[in-house]
């Protein structure tokens, strides 16, 4: 059964997500889950599901290189075959990705290639767009770039404010990730596309 990290920085919606579909589905386990935040909510989600927690806190380390060199050493012991960012917030180096490419996976709240990086919900209404999403895939070197393994749309809706929309994608992203993970755990890069 493929061994899944999972890297998180903040509540961890997206991570318990994972991990229920894990241990409901027997496709993968989840062997890890690492925030470079300390005390993030995600921890106590994690540990709550009976998932081995580490902390790797970015600010205790002089350069991403060396904060990278001690995520990888916490990473270590689990084992982990397949790494899967959710909600991680800090942009790893080439080096890292390069390392771990092909079996790193991230989600993203938009419809990539639209709205690389920040304030996704906010910039697709301030750009009039009749729909909004999220985006799963493969982690590369260029940030929010790399192959699609699955998207999920939803509507947006009249009056809709960047919170309700990001409620409303968040929901989502608790339906697309776990289902891409089920596929990417299976071997199988056939995009998953929601609804
Ligand atoms: C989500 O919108 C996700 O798309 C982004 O981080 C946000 C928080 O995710 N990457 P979580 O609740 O910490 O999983």
């Amino acid at each position: 059964m493929r061994r899944v990290a999972v890297l998180i920085s903040g509540g961890g919606s997206n991570m318990e997500a994972l991990v229920r579909d894990m241990q409901a589905g027997g496709h993968a386990v989840p062997v890890l889950v690492v925030s470079n935040v300390p005390g993030a909510g995600g921890l106590a989600r994690a540990a709550a599901l009976g998932v081995p927690v580490a902390t790797v806190d970015h600010r205790a380390f002089p350069t991403r290189e060396a904060f990278e060199t001690a995520l990888e050493a916490a990473l270590a012991p689990a084992r982990p075959e397949i790494l899967c960012l959710a909600g991680f917030m800090r942009i790893l180096t080439p080096g890292f990705v390069r390392r771990w490419e092909g079996r790193m996976l991230n989600i993203h709240p938009s419809l990539l290639p639209k709205y690389p990086g920040l304030d996704t919900h906010a910039r697709a209404l301030a750009a009039g767009d009749a729909e909004a999403g999220c985006t799963v895939h493969l982690v590369t070197a260029e940030l929010d770039s790399g192959p699609v393994l699955g998207q999920a749309r939803v509507p947006v809706r009249p009056g809709d404010t960047p919170e309700a929309l990001a409620a409303r994608v968040l929901e989502m992203e608790h339906r697309l990730y776990p289902a891409v993970l089920r596929r990417f755990a299976a071997g199988d890069r056939r995009p998953v596309l929601l609804p």
